[in-house]
């Protein structure tokens, strides 16, 4: 559906020129949510900019359902932008216009009846559920609710593409949820590709079929979420993995965790902290407690989850082992041999 082919940005910043984006090749495939993520300055909003050649790239190819968008002209790129739809971080929204105008923008622009236009907002306003609140206007709504304006806004031209750049950065847990779910029902029911950009792994998490970790303007891993959630490869993913779990560790137990693994690091003591990944039939096993009785070690769990990615089981552990180094090195290879996913941590905490 888009072929993003070695495409370079480069901007001339105050202290010369920047590769903002670098030799990105990706192929997103039809209907799918494919993730971006990377931590802030990766290069992510100025790629996702190139997909409608907000930004033109000074290199590369942008392959949109069959066409070069680099090769049109004004007026074609006009037509192909209309089939890619957009959403941001802070809703973009007119606050003079109410939240049916707001949706009904795009439609004005092109040109459509007032009553041709109602006949496509008013089915918009309930995708996203805000039929009651038509006539209000953007300062009396929530964030939730503008990101809702702002995801019935792009959807107005029938778009076969949106693009989210952050479009929950600025929304508390619970409404990004609310949101993640609307953007998958979207995806279903519409059968529309979704390129979302975040620096959140929860967010890819929640919905995303495959990823990419950006990295300095460059794409350093790609593939299907639940395959780089159990193996990633790139220091980068295994530190933005490592991040959901720290993030979901309570500060006390954090702050003792810390304590205890720099005493271990100075030679005192032999705690290890890892983080165990398995999925499917792993998840029933009596695997750990079979490899603490053979290696004679403790396990302490100090968070685990079982979510479900792409429709499998999928586990997650983090554990303070405590053992001989050579005994806790054995149960590592043990588990690795029986499927496990195993990585150590204390470089993340
Ligand atoms: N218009 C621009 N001019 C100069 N430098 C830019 C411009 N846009 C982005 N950059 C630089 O490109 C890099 C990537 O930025 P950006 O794509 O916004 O990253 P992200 O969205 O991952 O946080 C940053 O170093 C940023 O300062
Ligand atoms: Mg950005």
């Amino acid at each position: 559906m888009i072929e993003i082919k070695a495409v370079t940005q480069r901007f001339n910043g105050a202290r010369g020129p920047v590769d903002a984006v670098r030799n990105v090749s990706l192929s997103i495939r039809k209907g799918e949510i494919f993730g971006i993520i990377g931590r802030s300055g990766a290069g992510k909003s100025t790629l996702v900019r190139c997909l409608n050649l907000l930004n033109r790239p000074t290199s590369g190819n942008i392959i949109v359902d069959g066409k070069d968008l680099t090769a049109l002209d004004a007026e074609q790129l006009r037509g192909a932008r209309r089939e890619i739809g957009m959403i941001f971080q802070h809703f973009n929204l007119l606050s003079s216009r109410t939240v049916y105008d707001n949706i009904a923008l795009p439609l004005e622009l092109a040109g459509l009846s007032k009553s041709e236009i109602a006949k496509k907002v008013t089915p918009l306003l309930e995708l996203v559920g805000l039929t009651a609140l038509k006539d209000s206007y953007p300062a009396q709504i929530s964030g939730g609710q503008k990101q809702r304006v702002g995801i019935a806004r792009a959807l107005a031209n029938e778009p076969k593409v949106l693009l989210s750049d952050e479009a929950t950065s600025a929304l508390d847990p619970e409404t990004t949820r609310s949101i993640l779910e609307l953007l998958r029902k979207i995806n279903r029911e519409l059968g529309l590709t979704i390129v979302l950009i975040t620096h959140q792994m929860e967010v890819i998490k929640m919905i995303c079929d495959r990823m990419a970790v950006m990295e300095s303007g460059e794409v350093i891993e790609h593939g299907e979420v639940l395959e780089l959630f159990r193996s990633p490869k790139h220091e980068v993913t295994r530190a933005l993995i490592g991040d959901v779990i720290a993030q979901e560790l309570p500060q006390g137990v954090l702050q003792r965790l810390r304590a205890r693994l720099a005493q271990s690091d100075a030679g005192s003591g032999t705690d290890h902290l890892f983080r165990f990944a398995f999925t499917g039939s792993g998840v029933d096993q009596p695997l750990l407690s079979e490899a603490v009785r053979k290696f004679d070690l403790d396990f302490n769990i100090l968070h685990g989850q079982i979510d479900e990615i792409q429709g499998q089981a999928f586990g997650s552990l983090a554990i303070l082992a405590n053992g001989t180094s050579e005994n806790i090195a054995a149960a590592m290879a043990y588990l690795t041999a029986q499927g496990v996913t195993v990585e150590e941590l204390n470089h993340v905490i």
